[in-house]
C-alpha cells in the first residue's frame, strides 16, 4: 500500500452540500486514483463539514462519501484497500448486536461482498472486546478482510488482539498535537501493525480545517520549497515505516501536493524542532 492514502472526510470541502459538489468529489476520487492513491479511508458520516461559527469540535455529517467512491471507482482496481469505520451512531456509541447491520449496510453502499478494512471506531467504551468480538465473528464469515481499531488507548488494542489479529488502529496524531499518542504509535510499530493518525494537517481546527499558520514550519517549509502542509505529512511519515497517511481535501491542487509529501525527506534536526511544535 502506498503511505499516502486518501481520507474522505473534507471531499464536500468547507461549504456544505451545494450543488455540483458531489460530482466534483467524484472528479478528486477518480483524480486520486489516477495519482497512485490505493487506500481511501471512509466512514458514514463522511463527507462533513463545519459551518461557519462552529467550534471546532463539531460537524455536521453529510453521509455520501461511500456513494460517491462507488460511483467514481466501481468496479474496484485489485489493489485498491477501501477502510471504513463503524461504532459511533446518531444515538452515540452503537450496542454490539447493531454491528452486523452497519458492516453490511457498507458491504451494500461500496457494492462489495468483503470489505477490506474495518475500524470499531469506540467512543466512549471501557472495553472494546464485546464489540470487537463480534466484528471478528462477521471477519470469520468473509464479511471483513482485516479488522482495526480508531480512537483507542493501548489497554483496548491489547483487549482486541486477544480476539482478533489488530492490522491498522487510527489515532489522532500531528506536529503540534503533543506527545500523547507516541507510546501507542511505538506499539504498533513493535507488533507490525499500521499507525493511520487523523487530523495530521488540520491540528487545532480539527472540524473546522484549514492548515494553522506556524513560523517554524513555514521556515522549514521554505528551507524545502515545499509547503507547510507537505511539512506536516512529512513529519507523519517520519515518525515510522508503519506510520501511513490520510489527508483530507477538496482541492486537487492540495490533493497532489499532498501526495508529493512522500518524497520529502527531514533531516534528524528539523524533525527534533518538529516534535515540540505547538500550533
Ligand atoms: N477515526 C476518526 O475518528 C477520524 C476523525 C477525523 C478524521 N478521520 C479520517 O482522517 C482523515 C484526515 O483527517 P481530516 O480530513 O479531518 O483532516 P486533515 O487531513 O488533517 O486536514 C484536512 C484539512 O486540511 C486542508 N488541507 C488538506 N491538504 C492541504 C494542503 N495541501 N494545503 C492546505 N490545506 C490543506 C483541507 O482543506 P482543503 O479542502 O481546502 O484542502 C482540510 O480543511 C479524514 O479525511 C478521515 O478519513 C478519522
Amino acid at each position: 500500500m502506498q503511505r499516502i492514502g486518501f481520507g474522505t472526510k473534507r471531499l464536500a470541502g468547507n461549504a456544505g452540500d451545494r450543488p455540483g459538489v458531489r460530482e466534483h468529489a467524484v472528479e478528486l476520487l477518480r483524480r486520486a486514483i489516477e495519482l497512485g492513491v490505493n487506500h481511501l479511508d471512509t466512514a458514514d458520516f463522511y463527507p462533513s463539514y463545519a459551518p461557519p461559527g462552529s467550534p471546532a469540535g463539531e460537524f455536521e455529517p453529510l453521509g455520501w462519501a461511500k456513494d460517491a467512491i462507488r460511483e467514481a471507482l466501481a468496479p474496484y482496481g485489485d489493489d485498491l484497500v477501501i477502510a471504513t469505520k463503524v461504532g459511533p451512531t446518531k444515538a452515540g456509541m452503537c450496542r454490539p448486536d447493531e454491528l452486523r447491520a452497519l458492516v453490511e449496510a457498507d458491504l451494500q453502499a461500496l457494492g462489495l461482498e468483503t470489505l477490506d478494512l474495518v475500524y470499531l471506531r469506540q467512543a466512549g467504551l471501557p472495553s472494546v472486546a464485546e464489540h470487537f468480538g463480534v466484528l471478528a465473528e462477521l471477519q470469520a464469515k468473509g464479511m471483513i478482510r482485516h479488522l482495526g481499531l480508531a480512537s483507542i488507548r493501548a489497554e483496548q488494542l491489547a483487549q482486541a488482539q486477544e480476539i482478533a489479529p489488530v492490522v491498522a488502529v487510527q489515532n489522532r496524531y500531528g506536529v503540534g498535537y503533543g506527545r500523547v499518542n507516541d507510546g501507542i504509535l511505538q506499539t504498533c510499530g513493535e507488533q507490525g501493525i499500521a499507525f493511520v493518525p487523523y487530523f495530521a494537517l488540520t491540528a487545532e481546527s480539527r472540524e473546522t480545517g484549514g492548515v494553522s499558520i506556524n513560523d517554524v514550519i513555514q521556515e522549514i517549509a521554505d528551507r524545502h520549497g515545499a509547503t507547510p502542509a507537505q511539512i506536516r505529512l512529512a513529519w507523519t511519515l517520519s515518525r515510522g515505516d508503519h506510520v501511513l497517511a490520510i489527508p483530507g481535501t477538496s482541492s486537487q491542487l492540495h490533493l497532489e501536493e499532498n501526495l508529493e509529501a512522500g518524497s520529502i525527506r527531514l533531516s534528524p534536526e528539523e524533525r527534533t524542532v518538529l516534535d515540540s511544535v505547538t500550533d
